[in-house]
């Protein structure tokens, strides 16, 4: 008999209010919510089979290449998740495409881990709910959690020390709301310090990770209510300070945390330069020198054309509202 199959995608999700921190790393519980919105761009498409994989070992393909050490090493961790819930033994083969190459610092690990549970639970004949679903993306990666999910996203922190009321929820499709959210391509290659190790570092070194922690209920609260009053300019403005918050929390870590280049900033100001003139955009930026802007879906196009002459910037692409999570395909 051959081995169930299962292929999922899942959009990224870029925070409107960030996540950054843990309340528990084993079970990588965050510190504080965050709000997100899905993308129809920037995706993840993931096959797994319970197949027996290479024998010993998970088979895990990543863009056409076997997935370096560390990337087969965190699927493996997460499959036993799967396998330990459905009473399977069999080693798997997972073969996972990101829609923008994995070292252009944009495929990020919330489709990834989003595909991933969606594909892995389907191949092994699990029905979980959504929300059982974000839980599970969750323990691969936080930001996976909302990925579940399209539209507008909120991660709840949760209270329970088994993190099972760590879930995201949808908001909103986001699909009556024309915004469209523009990434300003600003350096080639991977980022040079991964999230989960530079939440540790700010959590344990930034004397200013508590003064963080503390304004995200407000954050949340702003976002959620300019959200549902179709509020661009409120949500903007939350966005961007989430994002100046989170970043400052970082750089004053010991040792700094700094992911911005030149182009950033220009970037930065160019929003700044086209609010002025009119336009509604407004900035946010992850863990990496890129910038992301979120803007009315009629001024997207003008939008990414000021960003891509603005010196540094590489290349612009223009991502709208996208659905969550979900099966493409099983045999
Ligand atoms: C800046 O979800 O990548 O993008 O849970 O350790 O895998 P881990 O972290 P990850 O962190 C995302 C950080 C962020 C903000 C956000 O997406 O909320």
């Amino acid at each position: 008999m051959t081995a169930a199959t299962a292929t999922a995608t899942a959009g990224t999700n870029i925070a409107l209010v960030k996540y950054w921190g843990k309340r528990d790393e084993t079970l990588n519980l965050p510190a504080t919510g965050s709000l997100s919105l899905t993308l129809d761009r920037l995706g993840t498409r993931t096959r797994v089979a319970f197949d027996g994989g290479d024998g010993a070992r998970d088979r895990v393909t990543l863009d056409g290449a076997p997935a370096a050490e560390k990337v087969a090493t965190r699927v493996t961790l997460f499959l036993d998740r799967v396998r330990a819930r459905a009473g399977i033994a069999a080693r798997a083969t997972v073969v996972t495409d990101n829609s923008v190459p994995t070292a252009s610092g944009l495929a990020s690990s919330a489709s990834g881990f989003a595909a991933l549970a969606v594909a892995a639970t389907g191949a092994a004949g699990l029905a979980l709910a959504p929300t059982e679903l974000s839980v599970l993306a969750r323990l691969g990666s936080g930001s996976a959690a909302r990925s579940i999910f399209g539209g507008f996203v909120e991660m709840a922190r949760g209270a329970r020390a088994d993190g099972t009321d760590a879930a995201a929820h949808p908001l909103d499709a986001g699909d009556g709301w024309n915004v469209r959210l523009v990434v300003a391509i600003t350096a080639a290659g991977e980022k040079a310090l991964g999230s989960t190790a530079a939440m540790r570092r700010t959590a344990e070194t930034s004397p200013y990770y508590e003064a963080w922690v503390r304004g995200v209920d407000g954050d949340l609260a702003a976002a959620r209510a300019a959200i549902a009053g179709r509020d661009l300019a409120a949500l903007g403005a939350v966005a961007e300070r989430s994002a100046m918050r989170m970043h400052a929390s970082a750089m004053a870590a010991d040792p700094p945390i700094l992911y911005w280049n030149p182009a950033t900033i220009a970037a930065i100001s160019r929003v700044r330069a086209l609010r002025a003139e009119g336009a509604s955009a407004f900035f946010t930026i992850d863990a990496g020198p890129h910038v992301k802007v979120l803007c009315d879906a009629r001024e997207a196009e003008a939008v990414a054309a000021a960003l891509a002459e603005t010196p540094g910037v590489l290349r612009t692409l223009i991502a709208a509202p996208g659905s969550g999570a979900r099966i493409v395909e099983s045999a």
